[in-house]
């Protein structure tokens, strides 16, 4: 999000699935060993044994909004941070009374024990990470994407339930009560048939690090990675996609780094075949002047948009920060604005969120095929520019997320 540039420069100014089996095992070993050390309630009224100790990993922008929300999260004691840039680890230590602060993962790891490694490193650097920490016994809650390739995260995935661990990755869009109320308004046959959805999101592009630019990162995997979410969360999973992508600005200026060569595409349309007649299409981009900035709530068009054959639908706002839900149908053709209250949903809620399902046995909507199948649709996008073709899709998840 854009917002976090800010936060960034202010920063560096200043200085598996595998079964809910699996997971009550995993809280039950872990209550155990609590237990064993005589772990007690603390001030938050949640038993202590119950706490899920995490290690988070990437002390750069994102984790300046993770950081106060695992804080505030009774389920969540945060026990270490690690940056390869020291002095990065060490601030947010201190800025987070963080006693263990680490310049390598294998530090962390070898390190004081915790259950839960939250990634917010580069996106280039997520699958190795996941796959150490996870050969390490450890849960994950990765930014996006959880690995680079379909193939290389199912592997994690088969790697997650042989060591009885979980994993799971950003984006947490179909969490909020307005995809809910999207997801409910389709389901109940509000639209009539559904024909096709639009949704939109972009920006002039992150200036503080150069991993956005470099292969593996991109306007997709950064952004549009939201919209593939929202639409196939709600319009079920892709059969095929057709893309065109491009770079539009083949060189950038990087905070403290000087211009360097864009390697990933800047620019972005997605297509998709949600398979019964169901289409829909992604625009991203790096290159996209917003008149309305980038804080998500100062946004209140319909950057995703639902049509029917009896009625059309707009999400306010962006769908990581959505605001309401406009609805109109043939029998009240005046758009109704629904789900206005964010009942506690933000987007970077997912490692809070995940750190209490494993401490209570709690299921999220959002799940890890879900995010590998948007991990395969972006790869086929990218092999659909190269080859000039529609390229068809192996992967789905389970569908529809809100029941
Ligand atoms: N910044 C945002 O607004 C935002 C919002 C949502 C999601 N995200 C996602 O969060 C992730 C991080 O983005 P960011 O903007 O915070 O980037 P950033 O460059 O500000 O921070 C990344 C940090 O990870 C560290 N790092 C890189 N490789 C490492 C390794 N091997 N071991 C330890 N530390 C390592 C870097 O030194 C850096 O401090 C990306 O996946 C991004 O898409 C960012």
């Amino acid at each position: 999000m854009w917002a976090q540039s800010i936060d960034r420069r202010q920063f560096i100014g200043q200085t598996a699935v595998v079964g809910a089996a699996v997971a009550v095992a995993g809280r039950d070993a872990l209550s155990a060993e609590r237990a064993a050390t005589g772990a007690a309630a603390d001030k938050s009224g949640i038993d202590a044994t119950k706490k899920i100790r995490v290690g988070v990993i990437g002390c750069g922008s994102v984790s300046g909004r993770y950081l106060p929300h695992l804080s505030e999260c009774p389920f969540v004691e945060v026990v270490s941070v690690c940056d390869i840039i020291p002095e990065r680890a060490a601030a947010r230590g201190k800025e987070f009374h963080v006693a263990n602060q680490y310049p390598h993962i294998d530090a962390m790891l070898a390190g004081t024990p915790f259950e839960l490694l939250v990634n917010l490193t580069d996106m280039q650097e997520h699958e190795r990470l996941n796959r150490q920490a996870i050969e390490a016994g450890r849960n994950i809650w990765s930014e996006k994407p959880i690995a680079n390739s379909l193939a290389a995260g199912q592997e994690l995935l088969q790697l997650a339930k042989a060591k009885g661990v979980r994993v799971w990755g950003a984006p947490v869009v179909v969490a909020s009560p307005q995809f809910a109320a999207m997801a409910k308004a389709i389901a109940a046959g509000e639209l009539g048939a559904i024909a096709s959805a639009k949704a939109d999101y972009g920006h002039t592009g992150p200036d503080w690090s150069e991993f956005f630019y470099k292969e593996g990162g991109g306007s997709m995997p950064d952004l549009g990675v939201y919209n593939l979410t929202t639409l196939t969360g709600l319009l079920g999973p892709a059969k095929s996609v057709t893309a065109m992508t491009s770079i539009v600005t083949p060189t950038r200026k990087i905070y403290e780094k000087g211009e360097i060569n864009v390697e990933a595409e800047d620019n972005a349309l997605v297509l998709l075949d949600h398979g019964d007649a169901k289409i829909s299409c992604v625009q991203c981009g790096f290159n996209f002047f917003n008149p309305h900035g980038h804080e998500g709530k100062a946004e209140s068009r319909h950057t995703v948009a639902i049509y029917g054959s009896r009625g059309s639908m707009g999400l306010v706002g962006y769908d990581w920060e959505p605001l309401g839900v406009d609805v109109a149908t043939e029998a009240r053709p005046e758009f109704e604005r629904r789900a206005t209250d964010a009942e506690g949903y933000v987007w970077q809620q997912g490692a809070s969120e995940v750190a209490e399902c494993l401490a209570t046995g709690k299921e999220p909507l959002f799940t890890p095929e879900h995010a590998l199948h948007v991990v395969e649709i972006m790869t086929a996008a990218r092999e659909s520019q190269r080859e000039g073709r529609r390229i068809e899709l192996a992967s789905t998840f389970k569908w529809p997320v809100v029941q």
